[in-house]
């Protein structure tokens, strides 16, 4: 069979010929002698119209089909040039690959999210799902296309991890113990040496501390791989299980990172508009109006540029606005993220130069001692999508901040080691696969970015 995309890609060929296509149904309407059937085969946004008349001998067996059901169609392709959409197929032959049960829970309407959240295996069959995940498909290829173009090395790093990269202890447990009956040693902890790994491991939390060792030889690496918090964040911007993108780069400091961060959010922007243009322009209309504009306008101009510092002396004047009062020192929450990014700078804009007591023990410590060279990109609509930093390169400066945040040494002697064997500047940062969907996408849910989420009480399908 022919594929949809490529009746509307070269529709000269195929108009007024006889094709065969095959695809589920959208939708159906008949009237005693013919009826109109809608087709989506999954590889174009737009269906594909087909005409059918009681000429066929299974004529009464098609008009009973179910939306949903699976069909192969053949018949001429003809031009409309009157109607809606370009061109419809006046069917043959019509043959019904699986039929579709009358309870199929996608009819002809609007569904909610939060409904087509509990079929997961079947919204990728609508509209909307059809228009994210083949953006969330190109948005992978636009960032490995990115990396791989300026020769940086695609490294696996492990999902099983001894450490705790954060610091934050948000961890899954990963352990073959029979949890009701945990062997303890003589002074009644959990015995390890029982366990898999003979050590306490978790899911990674980030793919990073593994990426610095790799940066320490190829110079500019990044990952692409799934990550794992145990946040208990019941939000619409936090999953269990998300994917980071994780770059580093060798003989480079927090400039450096924050031109690279830059660079890359504008070339994914630029590859998706440029090859998803139907699905762009659904988003545009119906989920998020003035999103075209917005993300052309991101494309065109320069992030913003504030300190954290001074990022706070400007929330503070607003404190009145919020629900968490801001003050030196303090975490900045969503509200404030978009705070500065919606109605101050109304466009992505990188705060830099926190607190060294918000953030992890692998950043550099600045000269005033109290500040590190962090660097969070905010943008519109979410907030953090960027969480990055230059990193602690001095083996006894990385030794005493491990020391004061109670680290254990021992888990850490790898990365250690690379303070040691000819230690170098770096950095890198860390992208929220989802959150740059959301961003590109409008969706304001995280659950609707990912086919198959997890999160706080959730991990169905
Ligand atoms: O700011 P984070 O915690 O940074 C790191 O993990 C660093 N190791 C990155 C690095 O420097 N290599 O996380 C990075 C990004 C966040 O900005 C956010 O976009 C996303 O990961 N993120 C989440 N996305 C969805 N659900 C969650 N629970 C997330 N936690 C972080
Ligand atoms: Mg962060």
């Amino acid at each position: 069979p022919v594929e949809i995309k490529e009746l509307y890609d070269n529709t000269e060929k195929y108009i007024d010929k006889e094709v065969e296509t095959c695809g589920w149904v959208r939708s159906i309407r008949d009237s005693k002698t013919f009826g109109f059937i809608t087709v989506n085969d999954g590889t174009f946004f737009k269906p594909i119209q087909v005409v059918y008349s009681d000429k066929l001998n299974n004529f009464s067996e098609i008009s009973k089909t179910n939306i949903g059901a699976a069909l192969i169609i053949k018949g001429k392709l003809v031009a409309t040039p009157n109607a809606k959409q370009p061109f419809e197929i006046q069917a043959e032959e019509v043959i019904i690959e699986g039929e579709s049960t009358g309870d199929y829970p996608l009819q002809k309407k609007r569904h909610s999210f939060e409904y087509l959240r509990t079929i997961s295996h079947l919204r990728p069959r609508t509209n909307t799902f059809q228009a994210v995940f083949r953006v969330r498909s190109l948005c992978a290829y636009a960032i490995h296309k990115f990396f791989q173009e300026q020769g940086f090395v695609y490294v696996h790093t492990p999902l099983i991890t001894g450490s705790d990269c954060e610091g934050a202890g948000e961890m899954f447990q990963v352990t073959t113990l029979n949890l009701n009956n945990v062997p303890k040693d003589e002074e009644g902890n959990t015995d390890y040496s029982k366990d898999f790994f003979s050590k306490p491991t978790n899911l990674t939390v980030s793919g990073q501390l593994n990426g610095e060792t790799y940066a320490m030889a190829f110079k500019k690496i990044y990952t692409f791989g799934p990550t794992f918090r145990a946040e208990n964040s019941n939000t619409t911007r936090h999953a269990a299980e998300f994917w980071m993108i994780e770059p580093e780069i060798a003989f480079a400091d927090l400039e450096d990172d924050m031109e690279l961060a830059e660079a890359m959010i504008k070339f994914i922007i630029k590859y998706v508009l440029e090859n998803a243009p139907e699905e762009m322009d659904f988003f545009n209309s119906f989920v998020d109006k003035g999103l075209l504009d917005r993300l052309n306008h991101v494309v065109n101009s320069d992030f913003g540029r504030v300190t954290y510092t001074e990022a706070i002396d400007i929330l503070k004047q607003h404190n009145d606005e919020f629900e968490y009062k801001v003050e030196w020192g303090c975490d900045l929450q969503t509200e404030h993220e978009r705070y500065l990014t919606e109605k101050i700078f109304k466009r992505p804009v990188f705060v830099t130069d926190y607190p060294k007591e918000i953030k992890a023990f692998y950043m550099k410590l600045n000269d005033d001692g109290k500040t590190v060279a962090a660097m969070d990109c905010l943008v519109p609509g979410i907030g953090e999508i960027i969480g990055g930093s230059q990193r602690e390169e001095k083996e006894d400066v990385l030794r005493k901040r491990m020391k004061e945040l109670g680290l254990n040494e021992k888990d850490y002697e790898f990365y250690l080691d690379l303070r040691k064997y000819g230690t170098a500047r770096h950095a890198g940062f860390g992208l929220g696969f989802e959150r740059m969907i959301m961003y590109l996408t409008g969706m304001g849910n995280i659950r609707d970015v990912i086919p198959f989420p997890r999160t706080v009480n959730n991990c169905e399908l």
